[in-house]
């Protein structure tokens, strides 16, 4: 059993009105981590993905002002508490050419890491062990849903 096979993260749907309350939200969560997690985010442009995944560094102990986006160079790499990576699938096209792009294989075989992937529903169906859903819904002003839920890989 792995340690992603637990209930151990809090699951449910909040109502985020600030970027300060997503941060939040997503420091929480860092801080249930334990290891070998793959967290795998979806929402539009500007939904506060990178907001979350900042504050799931904070959890881990990472300096949030060092995470911005992985635009270019794909995976993001930090040390906290527990090894951190940070993937940005938008521009790559979907399917298993994108897991291959930021060698997920190589990265998924480090148990003490932490996954977390923006855009992952450009992963397609391609092969992951449980993981961990973060879906926000809304963007601009509006104030955001965000549902977190384990399940596997694919979006639903
Ligand atoms: N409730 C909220 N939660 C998160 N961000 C919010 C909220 N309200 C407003 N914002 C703003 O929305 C923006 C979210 O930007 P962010 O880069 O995190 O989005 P993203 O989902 O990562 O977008 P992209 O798809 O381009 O990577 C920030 O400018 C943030 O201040
Ligand atoms: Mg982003």
């Amino acid at each position: 059993m792995t340690a992603a096979s637990e209930e151990y993260i809090s699951t449910g749907e909040w109502t985020s009105l600030n970027a300060s309350e997503t941060f939040d939200l997503g420091k929480q969560v860092g801080m249930q981590l334990r290891g070998g997690e793959i967290l795998l985010l979806d929402g539009p442009l500007g939904a506060g993905k990178t907001v979350f995944v900042k504050g799931v560094a904070a959890g881990l102990e990472v300096d949030a002002d060092e995470v911005t986006s992985p635009s270019f160079t794909l995976v993001n790499p930090y040390q906290g508490r527990l090894p951190l990576f940070h993937i940005d699938l938008y521009r790559l096209d979907a399917g298993a050419s994108a897991a291959h792009a930021v060698d997920l294989d190589e990265l998924i075989t480090n148990e003490e890491a932490v996954i977390v992937i923006e855009w992952a529903e450009r992963l397609g169906k391609y092969p992951l062990p449980p993981c961990w859903h973060v879906k926000i819904q809304g963007d601009g002003d509006a104030a955001r849903s965000i549902i977190i839920s384990r399940g596997s890989a694919t979006k639903d």
